[in-house]
């Protein structure tokens, strides 16, 4: 949000439906790393959720939840699911303590499905877990941009987003100008190799992540949390050195060859920039702790389960081809997705990736409460 005005951002969805090329069949990478921050959500929600600024009222039981990028599922009906559990769980403890009574009140609630307008919904709505209603959770689609308002003032408790904080509202107008320093002629991502481009990423991040918490800030009540899972850097390490860096200019290198073979044009492979950028954690930290509405209660490492694997052509292809599929499209249109994933199979298969010798990205788990004002 800029002086009140919604930030412009471009859309770029996962693969929709439930094909075998679709993001709820090949986001198994981004599950293994929510299960493993299940148990922090539940104990950040347990400690620290505040269960009177939120329903100050006894007849105020239902609790909003809201799930920023949710994608197409499955994961963020396991989100959902534990977020839930964890609040019914703090109500019974805490409605034992002090003879309560509006604590003991049937507790509903009604979450909030966010992501961006093309966002494969009817996906996500016949998926939905059944025996939502027999546990008093309602929920509904919010389409639009998380970096600007989506939900009136005071009106969320939990606020959630995972694997999302990466996809800049857009890639930098720079990194595409020939005539600018900052122009990303040899890659399609920011490979923290050019002092430039890494900049020109770094200051539409802070934008971006400024714009997302600013609306938060506005949306959660007093005492309300959001919760933030996601990838960075460590300090010390480019992106170009981990495995996701190597497998990103790849399928760069394809989009060229694919060029060359006149089955795009140079220039389409020339000013395709992704709108991603994985800060480094003193960059995130920095931009988080900026923020004066929230505190910080805990920002940590979470161990990836899948760290130490070496993964095989066949996920590494399914996983990308489902996450960039719209950004892909989008620039290139309809029809490369198939040559474009052949051609990063065959390449992968040339040049296997060395798991061992790239070095590791990192997986943080961040929790804020709205302050008190
Ligand atoms: C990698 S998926 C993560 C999905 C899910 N949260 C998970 O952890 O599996 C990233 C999601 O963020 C959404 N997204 C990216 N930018 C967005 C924006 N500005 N507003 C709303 N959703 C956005 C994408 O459309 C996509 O569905």
């Amino acid at each position: 949000m800029e002086n009140g005005i919604p930030t412009l951002s471009q859309s770029y969805p996962m693969s929709g439906g439930d094909g075998p090329h679709s993001y709820t069949r090949n986001s198994s990478y981004q599950k293994a790393a929510l299960e493993s921050a299940k148990a922090k959500i539940k104990e950040a929600i347990l400690e620290k959720l505040d269960l009177e600024n939120p329903n100050p009222k006894p007849d105020l039981n239902v609790y909003k939840i809201a799930d920023f990028g949710c994608s197409v599922g499955p994961n963020t009906f396991d989100v959902i699911q534990n977020v839930v559990e964890a609040i019914k769980l703090k109500h019974q403890r805490e409605g034992t303590k002090g003879g309560n009574n509006h604590k003991r009140l049937e507790l509903e609630f009604h979450v909030f499905f966010n992501d961006q307008p093309d966002n494969d919904f009817n996906t996500l709505f016949k998926t939905l877990p059944h025996h939502y209603h027999d546990h008093g959770v309602f929920s509904c689609a919010v389409p639009g941009s998380f970096y600007s308002r989506l939900f009136p003032r005071n009106s969320l408790h939990v606020g959630h987003t995972s694997y999302t904080l990466h996809w800049l509202s857009r890639a930098p107008e720079d990194v595409s100008n020939r005539n600018s320093p900052a122009w990303n002629k040899n890659s399609i991502q920011c490979t923290n190799l050019v002092e430039e481009v890494t900049d020109a990423y770094y200051q539409q991040f802070k934008k971006d992540i400024g714009a997302f918490l600013e609306a938060r800030a506005q949306e959660l009540v007093p005492g309300g949390l959001m919760i933030i899972l996601g990838q960075c850097l460590p300090d010390d390490v480019p992106m170009i050195r981990t495995w996701k860096g190597v497998v990103t200019d790849m399928i760069g290198d394809c989009l060229v060859d694919m060029a060359k073979s006149g089955i795009t044009s140079v220039e389409k492979a020339e000013s395709f920039n992704l709108p991603i950028y994985f800060p480094y954690f003193s960059e995130l930290k920095g931009v988080i702790e900026q923020n004066r509405c929230f505190s910080v209660e805990i920002m940590e490492e979470v161990k990836h389960p899948m760290e130490e694997m070496t993964l095989s052509i066949g996920f590494i292809v399914s996983k990308y081809r489902a996450i960039f599929h719209g950004v892909i499209e989008e620039h290139f249109g309809d029809g490369v997705m198939d040559e474009l994933f052949d051609r990063f199979s065959r390449k992968l298969a040339q040049c296997p990736i060395d798991f061992k010798e790239c070095q590791k990205d990192m997986q943080f788990f961040i929790s804020l409460q709205r302050i008190v004002d």
